[in-house]
């Protein structure tokens, strides 16, 4: 039997509910097709912190660099507020992000048929949404130098340097490229051209590369205009290419068409076979140990890590499948209860999607 070793970072907050959840959706899929999925715990955020005073451990680097693919729950409680920003949790993110340069992050933003009626925008122009939101994460504002806040004229000034290398456009463009063309081949790169130095630079690499991708439509957009038209229009997009900070935004605010943070998934991936999968949702600490949160977008994230890190398209579906099914069944957890619906809590629903997989 093929064996896998996973990375398992549950984090902070519900991290653990969540990732618990996944964990034996991925136990369904490996008896039902016949794999071994092998679970390495490993702290990272507060927790690590706690035991290790920093947020990111050699050991839990070392763990996720020698595993076939890391599932990271959330990181980040309150209680880390106070704590110097170099070994806040969100720091472990980061780092994490930087050190298996996991440049290439995918947020995809689906409506479910079944929640239409959740989102805030009216379900008419929601319906039928299916974005893939494709993310350069280990540049950017982010990350470059110099940085800092310092005393200038006499005053506090604070700066972050917002910059991209020619290859790091042009490694982020050929992966958003790829995924169009295994999608709807619509391709909206966003910018701030008309303003920024840097997005000059990076519409101009995005032209290049589409040379190798004739059946890809390219378009460009403004990043401000973008955010309008995610509201006004949603359906236009098939995949949007971002930048760190602009993908930043742009993938909460796409996140709410489809009604709930707790129902999406998320893909990192690097140019060795390494990658990461995570919901996009925080670690909401107040909801800790209460098993109440929604474990959909870390079991979606686990899909993902079928897809992408292990090829298995069937097994990927097979996960899909079983959450529609449980939400077309009328199973909610509480972020996304609907009248007459059924309340489950974070267990039960992983439960139910497991035993759809196991069914079928
Ligand atoms: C995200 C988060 C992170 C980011 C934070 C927690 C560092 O907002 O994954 O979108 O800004 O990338
Ligand atoms: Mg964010």
């Amino acid at each position: 039997m093929k064996t896998f070793n996973i990375a398992l970072l549950a984090g902070d907050g519900t991290g653990k509910e969540v990732t618990d959840e996944a964990v034996k959706v991925l136990k369904a899929i490996g008896n039902k097709y016949s794999y071994d999925f092998n679970f390495q715990p490993a702290l990272i955020g507060g927790c690590a912190y706690d035991e290790y005073n920093t947020p990111l451990p050699d050991v839990t680097l070392d763990i996720a660099k020698k595993s076939d693919a890391v599932l990271l729950g959330a990181v980040g409680d309150w209680k880390y507020d106070t704590l110097a920003p170099e070994v806040r949790p969100e720091r472990a993110l980061l780092g994490i992000r930087k050190e298996l340069n996991l440049f290439a992050n995918l947020r995809p933003a689906t409506v479910y048929p079944e929640l239409t009626s959740l989102s805030p925008l009216k379900e008419e122009f929601v319906s039928g949404t299916d974005i893939m939101i494709v993310r350069e994460l280990t540049g950017d504002v982010y990350f470059g130098t110099p940085k800092g806040i310092e005393i200038k004229n006499g005053e506090k000034f604070g700066y972050n340097n917002m910059c991209y290398f020619e290859s790091e456009i042009k490694r982020i463009a050929h992966v958003a490229f790829k995924v169009a063309m295994q999608r709807n081949k619509k391709l909206c790169s966003v910018d701030k051209s008309n303003v920024l130095d840097v997005s000059r630079l990076w519409r101009e690499v995005v032209t290049e590369v589409s040379k190798e991708y004739p059946a890809v439509e390219l378009s460009y957009m403004y990043v401000d205009n973008a955010a309008m038209q995610i509201i006004r229009n949603p359906k236009q997009f098939d995949v949007l290419l971002t930048g760190n900070i602009f993908g930043d935004i742009l993938s909460d605010e796409a996140s709410m068409l489809s009604g709930s943070l707790g129902l999406l998934p998320s893909a990192s991936l690097s140019d060795t076979k390494l990658a990461m999968y995570e919901p996009i949702h925080g670690s909401a600490p107040d909801l800790k140990g209460k098993d109440v949160v929604n474990p959909i977008a870390t079991i979606l994230s686990a899909a993902m890590m079928l897809k992408y890190s292990f090829n298995m398209d069937e097994e990927h579906d097979a996960i899909v499948n079983a959450v529609r099914k449980t939400l077309k069944d009328g199973y909610r957890t509480q972020d996304i209860m609907q009248k007459g619906m059924n309340a489950v809590s974070c267990s039960e629903m992983g439960n139910i999607v497991k035993d759809n997989i196991l069914s079928v």
